[in-house]
């Protein structure tokens, strides 16, 4: 597999093509943002902690059925995905109200919803990701309506899924933030799971002190990061030997690994 161009730079990972017109690699950069790009800065590991996360979940979801854009992941920073035509959509699944919705609605944070919500932005960085409704979705032809219920069954059951994955290791989802793409699978008109799932894109609380192990230790100045991501890592059963792994070791490892090939 030979590195091509490069295709796209969003904020926390860069698109490679490759000598396959079906598959590009997935950069997984260490720079984090918040609010829109208003809020940045670089943290030195958390590249390696998301790819690895985001692995882990994304091949777990394919066991149990979930269609996704991972081939296999390449080193400890790129992975290789199908190419899809990304819905231009953000999906927020909410099972605690907490974040953006609570100054919305006036909800108070940490309220248990009464089944899980499913929210539509539009993917537009330059509107600053507007809330949008399903009817927006079909006016503007966003997505079409068979393509919107696939997802929405998806998005259950990968909320179920993780759910039940992150409650075994002593972590409540609160709340994430899926992307869907469009492929063509032997002549059919497929829809996906794309993107990542990690700590960037979850609120993981610890089940029992409610310390928070995702991006709102960045968004809300809560301190480290690294360590949080770690853990997640840690009891998701990623990180083995290398219990107290920090993020400058992290990034040893992940030069040691490229110099070796
Ligand atoms: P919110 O409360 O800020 O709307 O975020 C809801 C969830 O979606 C939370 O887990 C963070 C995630 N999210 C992203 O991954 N990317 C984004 O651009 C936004 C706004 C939220
Ligand atoms: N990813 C978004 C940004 O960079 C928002 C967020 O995750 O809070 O601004």
């Amino acid at each position: 597999m030979k590195k091509g161009k490069k295709l796209y730079e969003g904020k926390a990972k860069i698109i490679y093509a490759t000598n396959d017109k079906n598959l590009v690699i997935q950069y997984f950069k260490d720079d984090a943002t918040a609010f829109n790009n208003q809020k940045k800065t670089t943290i030195e590991g958390k590249g390696v902690l998301n790819n690895r996360i985001s692995e882990h979940i994304l091949s777990n979801l394919s066991q149990i059925g979930i269609k996704n854009h991972l081939v296999k992941r390449l080193n400890m920073r790129e992975q290789i995905i199908k190419l899809v035509e990304i819905i231009p959509i953000e999906f927020i699944v909410r099972n605690v109200a907490t974040g953006s919705i609570t100054k919305r609605l006036g909800i108070e944070d940490g309220t248990v919803l009464k089944e899980p919500l499913i929210e539509y932005c539009l993917k537009d960085d330059e509107l600053g990701d507007p809330l949008i409704s399903e009817e927006h979705i079909f006016a503007f032809d966003w997505a079409s309506k068979t393509e919107i219920d696939k997802v929405k069954k998806m998005i259950l059951r990968i909320n179920d899924f993780m759910i039940g994955l992150f409650r075994g290791v002593g972590i409540k989802l609160i709340d994430f933030k899926l992307e869907f793409g469009r492929i063509k699978i032997d002549g059919k008109n497929e829809v996906i799971l794309a993107d990542e799932i990690s700590p960037d894109t979850c609120r993981l609380w610890d089940s029992i002190t409610e310390k928070k192990l995702d991006k709102d230790r960045f968004r809300k100045d809560l301190g480290d990061l690294i360590p949080a991501y770690t853990e997640v890592a840690k009891r998701l059963g990623i990180l083995h030997e290398q219990s107290n792994v920090s993020a400058v070791n992290i990034t040893k490892l992940s030069s040691v690994k490229r110099k070796k090939k």
